[in-house]
């Protein structure tokens, strides 16, 4: 096939094999659906709008309630059918990304499809952030520097004081740092003041996350207007759909509805962290997000065994330095438990 560039060729589908679970704790989603009470009035919104009409051509209705909600001018806002989107446009707007390995897979697959140059630099022991290593490559050409904080996939929370020697390398060196927020919630960290101060900085959010909105896909890069205005037309005009749009205006009405569930998650986190501890084979990691990190003695086999149990969990053992790992989404009580009770059988 010749009509395609040519490095597509080594495009391969996303990470991602479907498979049906009782217990789904292998995407980071909230175990709690979207409240009930505000699910109602999102329809009600939904059903007065003319679905005939387009939306908004960069969804300004939604970008408007964000502004407020998150102190930032509108005109630095984008927003996109999730933050994954964004991170392909960032990709195909950048002369080169740089990331770290392992680190959320999609930064490289979105540099991948874009045919942009991509390196990564791997964590240190005890997956600490490797600042030297990173702020020694970026004294090359300038590019786009995603970093997922709390990092994914191990969870682990890097100091502000770290990030905060990225971000001025950038601005020295003219890149752009992308500080990953998806799940900034879970954690109580918030690089907004980072990016205020240094337009080099951007935050990228995620309502899929913590405002538990996984199936409706929406994300949203907070950053320097005239890196934001970039970034814009990168995404297509039209592509928040007024139905996503509904939803997303209702939550941000309702955001005190959500503090609640980010509580009982990080205290269920807790709970399976100790739970885990005590394994006589397995090992987790702490986290800041609403997963763990497992290092177990065999990966397939841990995969399989909990799969056997109705138990849906993610194999991380692909990624160098993460041999025998398996990642854990928090999930209600009730799934933990289970959780709990299918590894405590397992070796
Ligand atoms: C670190 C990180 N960034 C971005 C995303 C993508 O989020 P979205 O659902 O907004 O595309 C994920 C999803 O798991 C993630 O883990």
């Amino acid at each position: 096939m010749n009509a395609f560039k040519p490095h597509l060729v080594a495009v391969a589908d996303y990470p991602y094999a479907k498979v049906d679970a009782r217990v789904k704790l292998d995407q980071n989603e909230s175990p709690e659906d979207f409240p009930l009470e505000l699910k109602a009035r999102a329809l009600a919104r939904l059903e007065a709008l003319s679905w005939n009409r387009y939306p908004e051509l960069h969804a300004e209705d939604v970008r408007t309630a964000l502004a407020r909600h998150e102190g930032w001018p509108e005109e630095g806002i984008v927003l996109a059918p999730g933050s994954n989107l964004l991170v392909l446009a960032l990709a195909q707007g950048a002369r080169s990304v740089l990331d770290t390995a392992p680190a959320f897979p999609y930064y490289k697959g979105g540099a991948t499809a874009a045919g942009t140059p991509y390196r990564a630099v791997p964590l240190g022991d005890g997956f600490a952030l490797p600042v030297d290593a990173l702020l020694a490559a970026m004294e090359g050409p300038p590019g786009v520097l995603f970093l997922p904080n709390p990092h994914a996939p191990t969870g682990r929370l890097f100091e502000t004081e770290q990030v905060e020697r990225l971000a001025a390398r950038a601005r020295e060196r003219d890149w752009l740092l992308v500080v990953d927020e998806a799940y900034h919630a879970f954690a109580g960290t918030d690089s907004r003041p980072l990016a205020r101060a240094n337009p080099n900085v951007a935050v990228l959010r995620t309502f899929s996350k913590a405002w538990c909105l996984g199936g409706i896909r929406a994300g949203y890069l907070l950053a320097a207007p005239r890196v934001a205005s970039i970034v814009r037309a990168l995404v297509p005009p039209f592509c928040i759909p007024a139905h996503t749009g509904a939803i997303l205006l209702t939550a941000l009405e309702a955001p005190g509805a959500f503090a609640p569930i980010h509580a009982r998650i990080r205290a269920e986190r807790a709970r399976l962290l100790a739970g885990l501890a005590a394994h006589p084979s397995w090992k987790p990691y702490p986290s800041a997000a609403n997963y763990l990190l497992v290092r177990t003695p065999d990966a397939k086999a841990a995969f399989d065994g909990l799969v056997a149990k109705g138990i849906l969990v993610r194999r991380q053992d692909h990624y160098a330095g993460l041999e025998g790992c398996i990642r854990i989404s928090v999930g209600t009580p009730a799934e933990n438990d289970a959780l709990l009770a299918a590894a405590a059988a397992m070796r």
